[in-house]
């Protein structure tokens, strides 16, 4: 058979196949247009014709493979718009729409939230202050004496002069407490808040640290409270947060703010990690000398105060090992906490 006459046939072949299903349409394509199919074929033996037959077999094999496509892309439109038309013969208006996809709220606001319901539970309100705070409700109002050593327990990120007050010495707040003496300051006892916010520390970046974090500061001041209502608070506050079984322990430590003063440890299991102490929060009864520089006299009132880090206990409860995590925003991380 001529090569012309072998296209004359392909052609027939060509305007006979059916193509009234989608099974029809992909074999069509298979048998024609794919890359071992007939035309493909054809034309790749174009180079093994006489030299003289190589142009006008080009141009009949072309025409050939224009007429296939054709057909091949008219039958596919025709199938899709049937496969509309039928979906939209069974559309039900009365059905409800597909949900919408929704986000989560970030691990450390679910944490917050928990902390702070269980504190409002306890009888506790919520108060607020600046990040850029002022040396003297960061660190002078709490009992840190000029100079002295304890202002490097927090590597402070120092601000320039404010400007208007030159004499104020402004940083990034180091601890939540600063809010204890703008909250002794503007309201007098009794008082019993928390105080949420970002903290700011110059510490290197590492898996455990970073430049800032959260606390949720506590603050209770009334007639004869004592240690001994801190400690409830404190063991209440973790059952309800951690479960019924909590390990956790009480050790002494100190803050030039409180007098005395103590760390809570938790302990800390998680998948295959051998169990550790984790500290989450110093406290301690407010020091006389706080009370005394917001005028609050001391001989009649008592407080006590404490500190939490919302990270740690986040990481914890939600088995994160790297604070980094909750500050990159990789929606494949966060969409693990619906
Ligand atoms: N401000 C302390 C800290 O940042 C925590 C603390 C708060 C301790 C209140 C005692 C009382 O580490």
């Amino acid at each position: 058979m001529s090569k012309t006459t072998e296209i004359e046939k392909v052609k027939k072949d060509i305007t006979s196949h059916p193509l009234d299903s989608e099974q029809a349409v992909e074999s069509f394509r298979l048998t024609y247009l794919s890359r071992k199919g007939i035309i493909t074929e054809m034309l790749a033996g174009i180079g093994k014709a006489a030299p003289e037959d190589r142009a006008r077999l080009g141009k009949e094999l072309n025409a050939l493979k224009k007429l296939a496509t054709s057909r091949f892309e008219e039958a596919k439109a025709a199938r899709s718009s049937e496969k509309a038309s039928r979906a939209a013969a069974t559309d039900d208006p009365t059905l409800p729409p597909p949900p919408l996809p929704t986000g989560s709220s970030h691990p450390l606001s679910q944490t917050l939230e928990e902390i702070k319901n269980i504190f409002y539970r306890l009888g506790f309100t919520i108060a607020d202050g600046p990040e850029l705070e002022d040396d003297f409700h960061n660190f002078t109002a709490l009992n840190f004496p000029p100079e002295h050593p304890a202002r490097d327990m927090q590597d402070t990120f120092f601000i320039r002069k404010d400007e208007l007050n030159p004499s104020r010495d402004l940083v990034l707040r180091t601890h939540t407490s600063p809010v204890q003496i703008r909250l002794m300051k503007e309201q007098k006892p009794p008082l019993r808040a928390i105080m949420p916010g970002r903290v700011y520390r110059n510490e290197s970046i590492t898996a455990k640290s970073y430049c800032l974090f959260h606390q949720v500061e506590g603050l209770y001041v009334d007639r004869n409270v004592s240690l001994a209502d801190l400690k409830h608070t404190l063991i209440t506050f973790a059952g309800h947060l951690f479960g019924k079984d909590l390990k956790y322990r009480i050790r002494p430590s100190f803050f030039p703010f409180t007098e005395p003063s103590l760390e809570m440890d938790i302990w800390w299991e998680t998948g295959n990690r051998p169990g550790q102490w984790m500290e989450i929060l110093g406290a301690g009864m407010v020091h006389p000398n706080v009370l005394s520089a917001v005028d609050i006299d001391p001989e009649i009132w008592t407080g006590f105060a404490f500190g939490m880090g919302v990270e740690r206990i986040t990481m914890s409860r939600f088995e994160i090992d790297d604070i980094r995590l909750l500050y990159d925003n990789d929606i494949r991380f966060l969409a693990q906490f619906p």
